[in-house]
C-alpha cells in the first residue's frame, strides 16, 4: 500500500477549505467557495440548498469523481486530493456507492445484470458476483424483478435497483443525489425508509441531496449549503457512539467484502 493509501483521521469525511471552480469559455466560475464539513461514521446527512449552489458537486468530490481546486479531503481516511487518478478509481470501487437522481440504469440489462456492472471493476469470481448480487437485491426487496428491465420497473422500483446497485460492493459511503426527485411520497418514504435502514442495520454513512424538506427529515443532521459555502450544519450534533446505541441492533445479512 503507497504511502498516499494509508488510512488517517477518526470521521468518515472531513473537509477543509475545499474550493472547486469551473471554466466557462474564458471565465472561471467559482462554484465551491471554501467548504469544511465534517461527517461522522454512521451518519445519515440531508445535504439542501438552492438550484446551482454545488451541491452535486460536492458530493461528486465527496465520492472521487472529480478532484477539488484547493482545500484538504479527507474521505475513509485518505486525503483523496493526493490520489492518483488510478488510485482513486481503486478507491471508489471499494468504499463509495452512488445513487443518481436518474436512476443512470443502462437500459438493455437486465436489473441483475445492472447491479452486477460494479463488481465487473472487481476480481470477484463469477459465483462470488452472484452471491452480492442476490444479496443487494434482497436488502431492497426486488429478487423476484431481477430478470426484468429497467423499462418493465416502476419509477421506485429502478430506484430501489439503483440502490442495490450502490449497495453491491458493500462500501461503507453511500452518496445519493436526490435520490427521491422524481418519486411520489409514498415511493418516496419507501426509498428514504430503506437508506434509514441501511444506515441503521447496516453502519453505512450516507449523504443524501434533497430539495425536500420532508426528505431531510429521514437523516439525522441537515447541512445548508448556499453559494459555494455552507450555512447551516457543518459539525455533527452528537457523537457517533450515542447515536450507534441507539439504533436497532443487525438483523439484514451483510455482504463480505471482496476483491
Ligand atoms: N461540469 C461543469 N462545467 C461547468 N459548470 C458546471 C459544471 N457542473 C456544474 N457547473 C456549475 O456549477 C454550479 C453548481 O452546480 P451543481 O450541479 O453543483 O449545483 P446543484 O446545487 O447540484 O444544483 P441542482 O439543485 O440544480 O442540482 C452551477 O452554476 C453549474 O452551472
Ligand atoms: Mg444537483
Amino acid at each position: 500500500m503507497s504511502d498516499t493509501l494509508r488510512s488517517v483521521g477518526e470521521a468518515m469525511i472531513s473537509l477543509r477549505g475545499v474550493t472547486k471552480a469551473y471554466r466557462r469559455g474564458r471565465d472561471t466560475v467559482p462554484v465551491l467557495k471554501g467548504v469544511d464539513l465534517v461527517v461522522q461514521r454512521g451518519e445519515f446527512v440531508a445535504l439542501m440548498g438552492p438550484s446551482g449552489s454545488g451541491k452535486t458537486t460536492l458530493l461528486n468530490l465527496m465520492g472521487g469523481l472529480d478532484g477539488p481546486g484547493a482545500g484538504e479531503l479527507v474521505v475513509s481516511g485518505l486525503h483523496l486530493e493526493r490520489l492518483s487518478p488510478a488510485e482513486l478509481s481503486r478507491w471508489r470501487a471499494a468504499h463509495v456507492g452512488f445513487v443518481f437522481q436518474a436512476y443512470n440504469l443502462l437500459e438493455s440489462a437486465t436489473a441483475w445484470r445492472n447491479v452486477e456492472l460494479p463488481l465487473l471493476l472487481t476480481r470477484l469470481s463469477a459465483r462470488e458476483r452472484a452471491r452480492h448480487v442476490e444479496t443487494a437485491l434482497g436488502l431492497v426487496g426486488l429478487q423476484e424483478r431481477a430478470r426484468h428491465r429497467p423499462l418493465e420497473l416502476s419509477g421506485g422500483q429502478q430506484q430501489r435497483v439503483a440502490i442495490a446497485r450502490a449497495l453491491v460492493a458493500d462500501a461503507p459511503l453511500l452518496l445519493c443525489d436526490e435520490p427521491t426527485g422524481d418519486l411520489d411520497r409514498e415511493t418516496g418514504d419507501q426509498v428514504l425508509s430503506l437508506l434509514q435502514q441501511l444506515q441503521r442495520e447496516q453502519g453505512k454513512t450516507i449523504v443524501m441531496v434533497t430539495h425536500d424538506p420532508l426528505a431531510a427529515a429521514f437523516a439525522d443532521r441537515t447541512v445548508r449549503l448556499d453559494k459555494g459555502v455552507i450555512v447551516s450544519g457543518a459539525e455533527p450534533t452528537a457523537p457517533a457512539t450515542l447515536r450507534m446505541a441507539a439504533s436497532r441492533p443487525v438483523s439484514a445479512p451483510r455482504l463480505a467484502v471482496g476483491g
